[in-house]
């Protein structure tokens, strides 16, 4: 049964398999692709991926250090064994542009493990983790044209609030 769990190097060889899978799909403006950015060139050395790991981590810490135009934030891994399926983020507050644009939660499943549910199932996990977190109800965004993600927010009890520009905004309770 997948799961939710902290970033853990315990599924690094899969991770780094999806990853390829994700550069070769040329995956751009999202914290996958930032990851592949800044890291990828060293993280198959295990050393590296402890310390990328650790970063990911961190970053839920409000004293962490981080760009001035990023919030704290939560990420967890959706993996079944070893085996990593895909993440998702829950950014603890909402600034400008999240407000408009980007949302509370920001979430992908690796391209050879798609349309089996789990970005379903993985958004259903985190409601909680986000309500722990003091947000209720969660923006949850999608571009107007990804009717994947349209599915899994609306089965998520997603309320459309409105329409901006691309983006479909929704209202998910978390409680
Ligand atoms: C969008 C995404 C997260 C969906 O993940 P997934 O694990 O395939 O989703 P699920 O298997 O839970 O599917 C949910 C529903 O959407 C449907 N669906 C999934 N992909 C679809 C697609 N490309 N076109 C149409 N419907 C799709 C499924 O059939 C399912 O429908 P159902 O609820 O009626 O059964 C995944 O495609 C992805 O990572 N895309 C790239 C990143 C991204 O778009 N992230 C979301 C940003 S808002």
């Amino acid at each position: 049964m997948p799961e939710l769990v902290l970033p853990t190097s315990s599924v690094r060889e899969s991770f780094l398999e999806a990853m390829d899978e994700f550069v070769a799909e040329g995956v751009e403006m999202s914290q996958t692709a930032a990851w592949i950015d800044r890291y990828a060139p060293a993280w198959t050395d295990p050393g590296a991926f402890e310390a990328f790991v650790e970063a990911v981590r961190a970053d839920a810490h409000e004293e962490s250090p981080r760009p001035e135009w990023h919030v704290p934030c939560t990420t967890l891994w959706w993996v079944d064994g070893s085996d990593y399926l895909g993440r998702i983020a829950i950014r603890h507050r909402l600034n400008d542009f999240l407000l408009e644009v980007g949302g509370h939660i920001g979430y992908d499943v690796r391209p050879t493990r798609r349309r089996e549910g789990h970005a379903t199932a993985m958004l259903r996990a985190a409601l909680p983790w986000a309500g722990e977190l003091g947000i209720d109800p969660a923006l949850v965004t999608c571009d107007v044209d990804n009717h994947g993600s349209v599915r899994v927010i609306e089965s998520a009890g997603g309320v459309l609030e409105d329409v901006r520009g691309v983006k479909r905004r929704y209202w998910v309770p978390t409680s």
